[in-house]
């Protein structure tokens, strides 16, 4: 077990290169198996998420090289079975079952469970399935699904907190291989979905309103091998976008994209921070001192979830109230018990955070619970006058990609430590 070491008060200084999205190439991966070709992914991150993933194709069959940041994938006989050990590790790994169903007619998917976040239910995933004509039951901790032919349906996949990423992504991989034409109402429009959606294009699907609320997929036999290189990853942008603006630092984030980003950054703006666009990239430069503002969680285009926590680090330093609502995950506050222990003023109200600031952050030991609450620790350690030492970084290292390599490149003192 690691922890890392801060010792915080620096502005962070410099360049970093953004790596490609885990959220986009975890449902890419799972979108190999529809085809019996080989398949080449590119700028695909180093992230023990994603080398889990590859684990789960190589168990249901599949051949994986993983070589530097590209991956091939040619899955030419697979099996239809993923089990609980497989599964329980990554809630990502759920989006094998519509490829699986969609390629093999049958696939027994163990339930991946719960999560810290809060309830994640895959009911909207198995309704849009069932809309293509499986028949689903649950078994023993199981998905059974099952279906003599997919067919073409109309469905609508908008929740309770709208609609869903992977559910999305589940439901269009099985309608890409269904006969006749299907629409997806209420898609969500995360640019990770229009990265699946692209690499679906370019293995041989036909897909309508890409990027749009609207999907409409016509049905083809079968689809081929393709390439395709991985967008670059938005929350680890908009990460390192904080970082910069909460220690009052000036980062050129190279291969962000800021039409991605375009939430994250006017609250940045908003709260004071300078952001202008520069070739390959942006730059972000901290203000003096960060203006209060209040952000509430959205599906995208809206302010996305995986970087409400990493903002209330930046709203800690702005004298004032700022109020932070979460809308998708309403549980999704374990992080602010952590940050209080650094000296942060943070009251929940149901949804809501109510952040008083600015707060003088000192160091202490603090333990990370997820992958963004982790984030929003390291972030918070950064600016915190002394030692933060944050345990349990496992998490940071699903979805970050050297992240302590990347900080200290940037200027941070920070360290990683065998516990
Ligand atoms: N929901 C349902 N029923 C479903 C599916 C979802 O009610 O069948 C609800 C959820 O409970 C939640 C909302 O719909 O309230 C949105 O959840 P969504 O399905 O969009 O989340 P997800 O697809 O399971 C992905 C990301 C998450 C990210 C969310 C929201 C991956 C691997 N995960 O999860 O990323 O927070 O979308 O944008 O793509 C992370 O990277 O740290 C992370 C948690």
């Amino acid at each position: 077990m690691y922890s890392l070491v801060i010792n915080g008060g620096r502005p962070l200084r410099g360049e970093v290169q953004i790596s490609g999205a885990k959220n986009a190439v975890l449902p890419i991966l799972a979108a190999t198996l529809l085809t019996p070709e080989r398949c080449v992914l590119r700028r695909v991150p180093d992230l023990s998420d994603v080398n889990y993933m590859a684990r789960i194709l190589t168990e249901l069959g599949a051949k994986v090289r993983v070589q530097g940041g590209t991956i091939a994938v040619a899955a030419e006989r697979v099996r239809g079975v993923a089990g609980y050990d497989l599964v329980r590790k990554m809630r990502g790994s759920i989006c094998v079952l519509g490829p699986l169903l969609a390629r093999l007619r049958e696939a027994q998917v163990s339930l991946p469970g719960g999560c810290v976040i809060g309830a994640r239910p895959i009911d909207l995933h198995l309704k849009g399935l069932r809309g293509l004509g499986a028949s689903i039951t649950i078994e023993k901790g199981f998905v059974c699904a099952k279906a003599r032919r997919l067919t073409g349906a109309e469905l609508f996949l908008g929740g309770r907190s709208g609609p869903t990423v992977l559910g999305t992504a589940n439901v269009l991989m099985a309608a890409v291989l269904a006969e006749g034409v299907t629409v997806i109402e209420s898609a969500a429009c995360e640019p990770e979905v229009v990265d699946l959606a692209h690499f679906l294009v370019a293995m041989g699907a036909k897909i309508e309103g890409v990027g749009s609320p609207t999907l409409r997929v016509t049905g083809v036999r079968e689809l081929h091998g393709a390439e395709h290189e991985v967008i670059p990853d938005r929350i680890e942008a908009a990460t390192f976008a904080v970082a910069a603006a909460a220690t009052q630092g000036e980062v050129t984030l190279r291969g962000a994209r800021p039409e991605h980003l375009t939430a994250v950054l006017d609250k940045l703006q908003e709260a004071g921070t300078r952001v202008r666009r520069v070739a390959g990239g942006l730059t972000v430069t901290g203000g003096r001192r960060p203006r209060p503002t209040d952000v509430t969680t959205q599906p995208y285009a809206g302010f996305p979830t995986d970087a409400q926590a990493q903002m209330m680090v930046l709203m800690t330093q702005a004298p004032g109230i700022s109020i932070l609502t979460e809308r998708i995950y309403e549980s999704r506050f374990m992080h602010v018990s952590e940050l209080a222990r650094l000296g942060a003023d943070i009251t929940l109200e149901g949804p809501s955070a109510v952040v008083k600031g600015a707060t003088r952050l000192s160091g202490a030991p603090v333990m990370a619970s997820d992958l963004r609450a982790s984030a929003a620790l390291v972030l918070a350690g950064l600016v915190a006058q002394g030692e933060t030492r944050v345990r349990r970084i496992y998490h940071l290292d699903r979805g970050y990609e050297r992240l302590d390599e990347k900080l200290a490149g940037l200027g941070a003192q920070v360290r990683r430590v065998a516990e």
